[in-house]
């Protein structure tokens, strides 16, 4: 009998992750929901609602066939042998426990929806990222709720850990897929059930099992751990640039330790994204409920220097520019959170476009994935903040004072200076010369993700700043 799997949430998560187990097993038939309509017609288009190098080719190979994109939620959950929850968990920004818990509204949603409409027994899969604990609450919402004999439940946690832009890179080869369960006999079968779905491509060494509550606060650790150590390479950028060191130096001498190792230890404008601040806040919400104050004022220093980096940057730009960026053009490279995606929530440029937007500045942006219409709709909000409230941007105020370029050229055409926000691969190879006579003197390059040669930059004639490298 093919193994029907459903999928509660369309999103960066659900869409990718349930398209790769259906490219991987023939066996399974995968279907992925959603309430949200454009984004189920968009998954069944040419034009996928996400841009996620190589996953057009994995969703084209399969929809159809294996793979299945549907709003018919209650149908297709009551059909499944295993639903997976990918619904979004944000930060709450109302209530108790505003700018910190995890909003938990479309999670209980879901797992209302699921007792409602089941008939048989269920695996019911934690994908979302959700405080330590959830699957108790939702045992108590499904045992509560269910309307049918057949109905009966067996809940996992198998957090995901793929980063936007290498997505499927990460779905194909991942490093190890965790999967928590009851250790029960009946908690034990379903881990060897969604076991054995891995299997069809992992290795069985990769997939670590455990109980419940290991593996959902293992992907809240995760996360801590690695905005933590950008958070460090940033707290050490600063001192760099007070002493004339140079981050990237400094980076290279501590990751040839191999108990540190190389990787993600470039220094930047601030980690962006949704998922770290949201999680790392989460968890420090978690450790003062249960009385950890230290551990939590341990855990939300990361977030403080995450805000702090940003607002450093933006410091250095209008100090540069003799104190006033009023009425100057400002050129923007990069708005989304990182390269290789098109996702901009809670990327650093929103924050330091808001800096310079508040001392009068004009913003020429210019990024290879971000939509015109997203920018100005990111820039318009009232952001929430959890320690630095901005003031209301009306949109009116962002039609007037951004403009959102084709080109990285356009956008450096009469401008004081360029803001490198985003580490797009083709920042790396700019006609320097070519921006610098288009620019006003004396001009500026600000990088923010150390992505263009500074010595090239400063022969060409730009004042360049690198963050944490020698001024
Ligand atoms: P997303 O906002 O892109 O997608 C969530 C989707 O769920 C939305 O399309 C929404 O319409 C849908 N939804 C909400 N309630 C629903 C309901 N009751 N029925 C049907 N659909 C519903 O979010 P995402 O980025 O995919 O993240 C999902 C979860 O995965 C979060 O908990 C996040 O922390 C976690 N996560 C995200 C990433 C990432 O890279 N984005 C990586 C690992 C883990
Ligand atoms: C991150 C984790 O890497 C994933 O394992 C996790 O599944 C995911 O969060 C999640 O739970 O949502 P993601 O946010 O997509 O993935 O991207 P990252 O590559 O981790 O980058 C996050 C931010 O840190 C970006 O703004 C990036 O530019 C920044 N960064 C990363 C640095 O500033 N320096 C680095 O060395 C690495």
């Amino acid at each position: 009998m093919t193994l029907k799997i459903a999928c509660i949430g369309a999103g960066y998560v659900g869409g990718p992750t349930m398209a790769m187990i259906a490219h991987k097993c023939k066996d399974i038939e995968v279907t992925v929901l959603d309430i949200n309509e454009e984004r189920i017609a968009a998954w069944n288009s040419d034009r996928l609602p996400i841009y996620e190098p190589g996953l057009e080719e994995v969703v084209f190979a399969c929809r159809g066939k294996t793979l299945f994109f549907s709003t018919e939620c209650e149908k297709k959950v009551a059909e499944a042998d295993v639903v997976f929850i990918s619904v979004n968990t944000p930060t709450k920004t109302r209530g108790v426990g505003a700018g910190y818990a995890a909003d938990m509204t479309y999670w209980e949603g879901a797992a209302r929806m699921i007792a409602k409409v089941s008939h048989s027994p269920k695996i019911i899969v934690e994908k979302s990222t959700v405080p330590v604990k959830t699957a108790q609450a939702v045992e108590r919402v499904l045992s509560n709720n269910v309307l049918n004999d057949g109905a009966r439940f067996d809940i996992l946690s198998n957090p995901e850990f793929l980063a936007e832009g290498t997505a499927i890179k990460d779905l194909e080869n991942p490093d190890r897929v965790i999967i928590g369960g009851r250790q029960t006999p009946s908690g034990l079968k379903a881990i060897q059930t969604l076991k054995d779905v891995y299997a069809q491509w992992v290795p069985e060494e990769q997939i670590l099992t455990s109980n419940l509550w290991s593996s959902e606060l293992a992907k809240l650790a995760a996360n801590a751990f690695l905005a933590q150590r950008i958070s460090s390479i940033n707290s050490i950028s600063a001192l760099c640039e007070k002493t004339g060191a140079d981050v990237s130096e400094i980076a290279k001498c501590i990751g040839a330790d191999s108990r540190i190792g190389p990787k993600f230890l470039n220094a930047s404008v601030g980690f962006g994204g949704s998922c770290f601040q949201k999680d790392i806040l989460n968890m420090v919400y978690i450790c003062r409920g249960l009385g950890l104050q230290e551990i939590a004022r341990y855990w939300e220093s990361v977030v403080t220097i995450n805000n702090l980096q940003k607002r450093r940057f933006v410091d250095i730009v209008i100090s540069s520019l003799f104190n006033t960026v009023r009425g100057k053009k400002i050129a923007i490279l990069g708005f989304a959170f990182k390269k290789d995606t098109g996702d901009t929530r809670e990327t650093p440029a929103i924050d330091v476009c808001n800096g310079l937007l508040d001392e009068g500045a004009n913003l020429a942006v210019y990024d290879p994935q971000v939509t015109e219409e997203r920018m100005k709709t990111d820039l318009s909000l009232d952001k929430f903040e959890w320690d630095h409230p901005y003031t209301q941007r009306k949109a009116k105020e962002v039609d007037d004072h951004i403009e959102c370029c084709d080109s990285v050229y356009k956008a450096c055409e009469g401008a004081h200076a360029v803001c490198i926000l985003t580490e797009w691969d083709e920042f790396k190879t700019l006609d320097l010369k070519k921006i610098y006579d288009s620019m006003v003197k004396p001009a500026f390059i600000f990088d923010g993700r150390n992505v263009v040669d500074g010595k090239h930059a400063k022969e060409v004639g730009f004042v360049f700043y690198g963050l944490g490298k020698p001024l």
